[in-house]
């Protein structure tokens, strides 16, 4: 049973979350909070989420436990081909004048970071992308990471197989082009694109960026959208900035309409706006 919980023992864990792993909720968002305790407290087998709340601000969970809450507090809403305007100017414009680049100056890699990727859906649209606008994608070298702090999420898109809410917005003729029916009811992405992605933890709030060692520096593009929402403005704004660090000159930050809109009302550093969620880092050597 779902346990109510005060808006004071709320905004404590709130506060503590935010300190600790960079996780905030507006009040706006408290019901998210209170469901997404109530279940982790459940799974973790607690009496009541107060229980386990109080066990949370006492610093009295291991990290496998603390794990737990944060997988049922980033329960991530995405899927294929999201917000589709960002697809046509990734094939139109932002794919081939990369590649353009790219064949002068004699470097045929391209390196494209999907920061906060779920289950997969938006690293697995990007690879799909590439594949229709490289024709010899083979004779390329592509570095596609895709990063989140939601274990489980990442689980999910390890398997690449979804059902039909995933696919909602894709044009059909994808459906039947990159996928194959597998257990009941999924499709599951096929392996030639499926190998293009990279999956592997890492919290944008605490863990280090760029860093050769991640993977993070000297990015193509950086996709991060629709996951600034989970973090306070001042921090939203540090992370974009952070984020911007990571590209190579020349490269595209992409980022979702309630990013841009409330957590991105100035380009980050060294960036321009292009369009209403994209941005690019100038180029010197244009
Ligand atoms: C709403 S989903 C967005 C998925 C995808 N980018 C899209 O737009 O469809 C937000 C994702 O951000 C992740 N996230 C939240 N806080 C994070 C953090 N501190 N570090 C990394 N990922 C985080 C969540 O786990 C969730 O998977």
């Amino acid at each position: 049973m779902i346990q109510s919980l005060t808006t004071d023992l709320l905004s404590a864990v709130n506060h503590y979350l935010s300190e600790r792993l960079g996780l905030y909720f507006n009040e706006m968002r408290y019901s998210d909070l209170e469901r997404g305790l109530n279940n982790a407290a459940q799974e973790l087998g607690y009496a009541n989420a107060e229980h386990c709340i109080n066990e949370i601000l006492e610093g009295a969970l291991n990290k496998q436990d603390l794990q737990t809450v944060v997988r049922n507090l980033t329960v991530g809403e995405t899927y294929f081909f999201r917000d589709q305007a960002v697809f046509i100017a990734m094939e139109e414009k932002i794919i081939p004048e990369l590649l353009k680049r790219k064949r002068k100056s004699g470097n045929k890699a391209l390196r494209i970071w999907s920061a906060g990727c779920s289950t997969g859906e938006e690293p697995y649209s990007i690879a799909i992308s590439l594949s229709r606008t490289i024709p010899d994608i083979d004779s390329w070298q592509i570095h596609l990471i895709a990063t989140d702090i939601n274990t489980r999420s990442l689980e999910k898109a390890h398997n690449a197989s979804y059902g039909s809410w995933s696919f909602r917005t894709m044009p059909s003729e994808f459906f039947h082009q990159y996928f194959q029916p597998s257990a009941e009811g999924q499709h599951k992405l096929n392996d030639n694109l499926r190998k293009y992605v990279k999956l592997s933890y890492l919290n944008l709030a605490e863990d280090e960026y760029p860093t050769s060692k991640s993977g993070t520096s000297e990015m193509d593009i950086v996709f991060c959208r629709n996951v600034l929402i989970y973090f306070t403005q001042q921090r939203g704004k540090q992370i974009a900035d952070k984020l911007a660090d990571c590209l190579a000159p020349g490269g595209s930050f992409i980022t979702s309409a309630s990013d841009s809109s409330r957590f991105i009302t100035q380009p980050p550093k060294g960036l321009q706006r292009v369009g209403s969620t994209i941005f690019v880092k100038s180029n010197a050597e244009k």
